[in-house]
C-alpha cells in the first residue's frame, strides 16, 4: 500500500508541525508531502527546509479567490491537511475538496475559547481570566466556520491558581506534542 500523503499548514513557529514531522520520520503508512503557510517569514518554513520538505507560501487573494491552492494540492498527491496553528479561515472550495480531510488543533477544550480572535496566547488568558479549573486541547474536524467542526479527540489539563496564562500555554502545548501525531496517525489509518 503507497503511504498516505499529508500537508500541515501553519501561520507560526511550527512546534506541532515538528513534532508531526518526528513522529512520521520512519513511517510505512504517512509521509509529510508537504507545508503551507500564510506567513514568508513564519518558523515553520525553516522547519520545512531543514527537513528537506516542500512549502508553499500562500497569498491571501488567492487563497480566497481562486482555487490554485487545489491544484498545488493535487499535484502534491495530498490526502489529508492538518492545521497546525493556522489562522486563516479555510474556504469552502478546500471543505468541498476535501471532506472530513482536515482537521484543526486547538488550544482549549472547546466549545469554550473558540472563534475568531481565539488563538495561541489569547486563549490562555482568557482561560485565566475566567479562573478555569482545567484547560486542555481539542482536535476536531474542519468546517466553514472558525472552531466548529466534529470533535474527535480531546484531553485535560488542571490549572492551578499559580498558574499564568504562559503556564498555561506551557500545559497544553505539552498535550499537543503527545497526543497530535498519534491523532493524525489514527485518523489517517482510517482514511
Ligand atoms: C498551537 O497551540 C495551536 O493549538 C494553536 O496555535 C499554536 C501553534 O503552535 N492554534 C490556534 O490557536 C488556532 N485557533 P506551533 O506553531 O508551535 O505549533
Amino acid at each position: 500500500m503507497s503511504k498516505k500523503n499529508i500537508a500541515i499548514f501553519a501561520s507560526g513557529g511550527g512546534s506541532n508541525a515538528q513534532k508531526m514531522i518526528d513522529y512520521f520520520a520512519n513511517s510505512t503508512t504517512v509521509n509529510v508531502a508537504l507545508i503551507v503557510s500564510n506567513k514568508a517569514d513564519a518558523g515553520v518554513l525553516g522547519i520545512a527546509e531543514r527537513h528537506g520538505i516542500p512549502a508553499l507560501v500562500i497569498q491571501r487573494n488567492g487563497f480566497y479567490h481562486s482555487e490554485q491552492l487545489l491544484d498545488d494540492l493535487r499535484a502534491a498527491g495530498i490526502d489529508f491537511i492538518v492545521l497546525a496553528g493556522f489562522l486563516w479561515l479555510i474556504p469552502p472550495y478546500l471543505i468541498q475538496a476535501f471532506p472530513q480531510k482536515i482537521v484543526n488543533i486547538h488550544p482549549a477544550l472547546l466549545p469554550k475559547y473558540g472563534g475568531k480572535g481565539m488563538y495561541g496566547m489569547h486563549v490562555h488568558e482568557a482561560v485565566k481570566a475566567a479562573g478555569e479549573p482545567e484547560t486542555g486541547i481539542t482536535i476536531h474536524y474542519v468546517n466553514e466556520h472558525y472552531d466548529e467542526g466534529d470533535i474527535v479527540f480531546s484531553a485535560k489539563t488542571a490549572i492551578t491558581p499559580a498558574d499564568n496564562p504562559a503556564d498555561i500555554a506551557r500545559k497544553v502545548q505539552q498535550l499537543e506534542h503527545a497526543h497530535f501525531p498519534q491523532v493524525v496517525d489514527q485518523l489517517v489509518a482510517a482514511l
